[in-house]
C-alpha cells in the first residue's frame, strides 16, 4: 500500500512541537508521499528549505486568495525563482475565495490570474483554490490556462456540470475529508462521475479531518478514510484506489 497525500500544510503551528514524531511516522504507515502547499510569501520561502528535512516532502509555492493583500509585482519575480527549486513541484495554492465577502475580487482576480501566469511561464501545474466563486474562477481558468501544464482543482466543493468543465480540459480533481462527511452529497456525486483517473488524494491537514476525526487536526495518516469512501462509491478494491492515485498524483506533479 502506498499512499500519496497532494495537499498538506505540516508547516501550520497546529503541528508545532509534533511534526517531526508525526512525520517520522509516515512511511511506516504506507504514506509515501507528501506535497506540503505554500499559502503565503513568507511560508512558500520557508517551504523551500524546509522540504529538504524530509527525503518524501515535496513543496508548492504560491499565494493563496486570503493573504493576497499586501502582495506587489515584485513577488511574482520572487515566486517564480523559488519555483525552480528542484522539490517544488507546482504553484499553489492560488485561486478565488469569496467566502467572507467579495469586496477585493478584483484584487483576487488579479494576483489570481498573474499566478497562473508565473506557472504558465516556469512550465509548472498548478494548485487551485476555489470557494463560493464558481463562475470568475472558471471564467480565468479557461482564459489564461486552459489545462496547458496541467493541475489539480483542490478541495472541490461545486456540482457535477462545473466539475465536466475542468475534467474536460485535464484537470485533476482533489477529494479529501470532506467525502465521509453525511452532507457531503455533491461532492459523492463528483466522485462517482469523475474518471478514476482524473482523482487524486488530500488531506488539506491540518484542516478537513474525515469522520470519525471530524473537527480534530487531520493528518495524511487518516487518508485511508477517504480511501474507503471512494472505493465504496467506485465499486473498486481500496487497494486499487491507492495504487490509481498513487499514480494520478505522480503524473500530476510531474515526478515521474
Ligand atoms: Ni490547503
Amino acid at each position: 500500500m502506498k499512499i500519496f497525500d497532494t495537499h498538506a500544510h505540516y508547516d501550520d503551528e497546529a503541528f508545532d512541537g509534533e511534526r517531526e514524531t508525526l512525520l517520522g511516522q509516515m512511511h511506516r504507515e504506507g504514506v509515501e508521499t507528501i506535497v506540503n502547499i505554500g499559502c503565503s510569501m513568507d511560508n512558500s520561502r520557508q517551504i523551500v528549505k524546509w522540504i529538504k528535512d524530509y527525503d518524501f516532502l515535496y513543496g508548492t509555492v504560491g499565494v493563496h486568495p486570503s493573504d493576497i493583500e499586501e502582495l506587489q509585482e515584485k513577488d511574482m519575480e520572487e515566486l517564480a525563482g523559488l519555483s525552480q527549486d528542484k522539490d517544488i513541484v507546482a504553484i499553489g495554492e492560488i485561486g478565488l475565495d469569496y467566502h467572507y465577502g467579495s469586496d477585493n475580487k478584483e484584487i483576487q482576480k488579479h494576483w489570481f490570474s498573474r499566478q497562473l501566469e508565473v506557472a504558465l511561464a516556469q512550465g509548472l501545474p498548478v494548485v487551485i483554490h476555489s470557494r463560493e466563486a464558481a463562475k470568475d474562477t472558471l471564467d480565468i481558468m479557461k482564459g489564461i490556462h486552459k489545462g496547458e501544464g496541467g493541475g489539480v482543482i483542490h478541495c472541490f466543493s461545486y456540482g457535477v456540470d462545473m466539475a465536466r468543465e475542468y475534467l474536460n480540459m485535464g484537470y485533476y480533481i482533489g477529494i479529501g475529508g470532506v467525502l465521509t462527511f453525511k452532507n457531503a452529497r455533491k461532492l459523492k456525486e463528483v466522485a462517482a462521475y469523475a474518471p478514476m483517473e482524473q482523482l487524486v488524494l488530500e488531506t488539506d491537514a491540518p484542516y478537513l479531518a474525515p469522520v470519525p476525526y471530524r473537527g480534530k487536526r487531520n493528518c495524511s495518516l487518516y487518508l485511508s478514510r477517504v480511501a474507503e469512501e471512494l472505493a465504496a462509491i467506485k465499486n473498486l478494491p481500496v487497494s486499487e484506489i491507492y495504487e490509481i492515485t498513487f499514480e494520478n498524483a505522480r503524473r500530476l506533479y510531474r515526478l515521474d
